[in-house]
């Protein structure tokens, strides 16, 4: 067990002195957890080997899985990675600060623990105040993974960081929601096309208007094999609750029915059953019902929460609607049919 100092901050009105307590943490090798607009992260000194070990000790992660570094502003780019296209600083100028992660060759300094022993390095330059402050005041890059155990959900809430993390970090900044709820968009600049590894929050439409035709790896639509994701993350079993997910998909009424009726056949096994769906469904199921929103922002928003949730009513078995595979809608069903292992129910 490590001793955790835990701090609450405002994000309205930061403490830059609490803050201080945990940039001097990770300036001294150290591991603190802080909110960012998308999960919380774990972060530690990217340049620092020993540092970057305990990220990976603290989520259980496996080591070919490369961290995105985290920086305060555009310049610091220039030291840890080289070949800046063009078509990188039009996306740099439109969304950093902000949910876009982007793949670069990398410079030596960058050790190879942090960039999981590939060549190229994954940079994001965040916009929530409180990163940027603990950032800033550590005066070095940071990475930062979701601060979850591998594997699980990636945590939007300090109540639940604190929950699973207290003890295997140094410092805990507790900071409000995540606004996004999911992780950033991870995008390879270092091929000729861009092709999009992650999809997040800033959407494939978003990115073409600024840069034109950019791909998308086809292992993220359940194209081809997943054990060939370009992203080393997207390969490992992600986001699973402690309940069994199924994604229940088609014609409204009849996902209705169908997840009524599962749940009572399950019940009758004495199996604890929930339901993740659109707010205006949430009377129309039985089970315990999570209603995750009115619209795709807020559903990308509560869906890892939802599953967290869910492990704490000690549900079996979760049956979630299907939603929209457009828009912020291929992030949230990526995620959510990693969390499903890809078990769909089609009615
Ligand atoms: O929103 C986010 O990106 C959050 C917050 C904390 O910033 N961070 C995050 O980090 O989601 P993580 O480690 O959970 O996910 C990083 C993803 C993984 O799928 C990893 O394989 C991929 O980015 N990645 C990192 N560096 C890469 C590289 N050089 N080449 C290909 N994929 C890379
Ligand atoms: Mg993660």
């Amino acid at each position: 067990m490590i001793k955790t100092l835990i701090s609450n901050i405002d994000e309205l009105n930061i403490d830059k002195e609490e803050i201080k307590k945990h940039a001097d943490l990770l300036a001294k090798g150290k591991t603190v957890i802080f909110p960012t607009e998308t999960v919380y992260g774990l972060g530690a000194n990217a340049l620092d080997e020993e540092a970057v070990k305990k990220i990976y000790e603290a989520k259980g992660r496996p080591s070919d899985n490369p961290l995105i570094v985290h920086i305060y502003n555009e310049n610091e780019i220039n030291s840890l990675a080289t070949d800046i296209s063009e078509q990188a600083k039009k996306l740099m100028d439109e969304f950093w600060p902000g949910p876009l992660t982007m793949i670069f060759k990398k410079k030596d300094i960058v050790p190879q623990r942090t960039s999981g022993g590939l060549d190229t390095v994954a940079i994001r330059m965040p916009s929530h105040p409180i990163a940027r402050e603990i950032i800033r005041q550590s005066g070095v890059p940071i990475a930062a993974p979701s601060a979850n155990i591998s594997g699980r959900p990636s945590p939007t809430k300090g109540e639940h960081v604190c929950e699973e993390m207290n003890g295997r970090v140094s410092g805990i900044i507790v900071g409000g929601d995540c606004d996004f709820g999911l992780e950033s968009t991870v995008i390879d600049m270092t091929s000729e096309k861009p092709m999009i590894l992650r999809p997040g929050s800033i959407t494939k439409e978003q990115i073409e208007v600024l840069i034109g035709e950019v791909l998308i790896d086809p292992s993220i639509e359940g194209k081809a094999d997943i054990k060939k994701a370009k992203a080393p993350g997207m390969k490992y079993t992600h986001y699973s609750p402690n309940g069994d997910v199924y994604i229940v998909s088609g014609d409204e009424e009849n996902v209705i029915n169908k997840i009524n009726s599962l749940i009572e056949k399950q019940e009758a096994n004495n199996l604890k059953c929930g339901v993740i769906c659109k707010n205006k469904n949430i009377d129309k199921y039985k089970g315990q019902v999570i209603g995750l929103g009115n619209n795709l922002e807020e559903v990308g928003s509560n869906l890892f929460n939802s599953l967290i949730e869910m492990d704490k009513k000690n549900i079996d078995v979760i049956y979630s609607e299907a939603f929209s595979n457009t828009g912020v809608g291929r992030a949230i069903m990526n995620r959510l049919m990693k969390s499903a292992g890809y078990k769909v129910i089609e009615v």
